[in-house]
């Protein structure tokens, strides 16, 4: 089968499509023939090994010494084609979707073999395969950390990179729980955060969202250190007394199979919106990973496989 494989840590170029040995389902996995996987800014960052020289050994250690030693991908869609003998929850034929939450990796490829239990679940049928792979990484940074947050209804909450992954799923949950979300992106991208539920929008480009004269409850750092968030000193004088200021960077987040159930739950009523940049084909991987190094693309990359 088909699947994308790094030859070494580094730029674009070193990501390549390969022929591997098709995957065989464990008693407790699923054998999923892959129709979309994200490609996320977690998979570049991997690929270019763009974490803090502290970070790079113990990633090395986990994922490969000289290389990525395995088939890349965080996150797929696709149809159940058998399953192990131990799974109940799914059959053959089933549209699932999943997020790899055991650095197992491997769903960028024509076949990945995922836990039945732990981050599958079932695509609801009102979105496609690509819509659907564009849920779970940034929705389930979002659940994570709004809840670390501790937000909800009637407080008034910034998010910092509105327009990311991370971000546009933040702002649409954020708002659904009742606050009034004030978004942090580049004016191109205030269209899209309103269209998402945000009742501001402030132009980091033109503007410092930490000298305005407003009080926020929370405020979430939602792409991270590589894209200069506002330092915590700097925040705090915008938080209201109690408020509190959470970045994506500060916890290893935690998921749970009930999360991704209730992500797919709110993608088929229409209460989480997949947003979706750009799809390439999977032996474009390489333009792929030079759009997303970027670092300016709105919402989701999806590979179709
Ligand atoms: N804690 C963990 O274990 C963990 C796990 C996974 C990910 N993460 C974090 O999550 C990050 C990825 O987030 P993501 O996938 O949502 O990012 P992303 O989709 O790559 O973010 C892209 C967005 O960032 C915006 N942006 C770029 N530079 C900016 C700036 N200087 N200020 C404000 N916005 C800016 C861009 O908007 P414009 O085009 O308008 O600039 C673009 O829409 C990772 O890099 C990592 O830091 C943490």
């Amino acid at each position: 089968m088909k699947a994308v494989v790094c030859t070494a840590y580094g730029p674009p170029e070193v990501v390549k499509v390969r022929e591997v040995r098709k995957p065989s389902p464990g008693r407790k996995d699923v054998l999923i023939r892959v129709r979309a996987a994200a490609l996320t800014t977690s998979d570049t960052r991997i690929r270019g090994l763009q974490y803090p020289p502290r970070l790079q050994l113990s990633l090395r250690v986990v994922v490969g010494l000289r290389a990525p030693r395995r088939v890349m991908g965080l996150v797929l869609s696709g149809e159940g084609e058998s399953v192990g003998t131990d799974v109940t929850a799914f059959k053959p034929g089933d549209d699932v979707f999943g997020f790899d939450n055991r650095f197992k990796f491997g769903a960028q490829a024509e076949y990945a073999c995922w836990p039945a239990s732990d981050l599958l679940a079932r695509k609801p049928a009102e979105l496609s395969h690509e819509e659907a792979a564009a849920i779970p990484y940034g929705g389930l940074m979002a659940m994570f950390f709004l809840r670390r947050a501790g937000v909800r209804h009637g407080q008034r909450v910034a998010i910092f990179g509105a327009s990311g992954a991370n971000g546009t799923s933040m702002v649409q949950l954020a708002t659904r729980a009742g606050a009034a979300v004030t978004a942090i992106c580049s004016a191109r991208n205030c269209e899209l955060v309103h269209a998402l539920g945000a009742a501001a929008c402030v132009d980091y480009t033109t503007e410092d969202f930490t000298e305005a004269n407003v009080a926020y409850d929370v405020v979430v750092d939602a792409v991270g250190g590589l894209k200069h968030p506002p330092s915590r000193a700097r925040v705090a004088k915008v938080l209201a007394p109690g408020g509190v200021y959470v970045s994506v960077d500060e916890a290893m987040p935690r998921f749970t199979q009930a999360d991704l159930e209730e992500l797919a739950r709110l993608g088929a009523d229409g209460s989480l919106k997949p947003v979706i940049d750009r799809t390439y084909p999977l032996d474009q991987i390489a333009e792929a990973h030079a759009y997303v190094d970027q670092g300016h693309k709105r919402g989701n990359v999806i590979l179709v496989v």
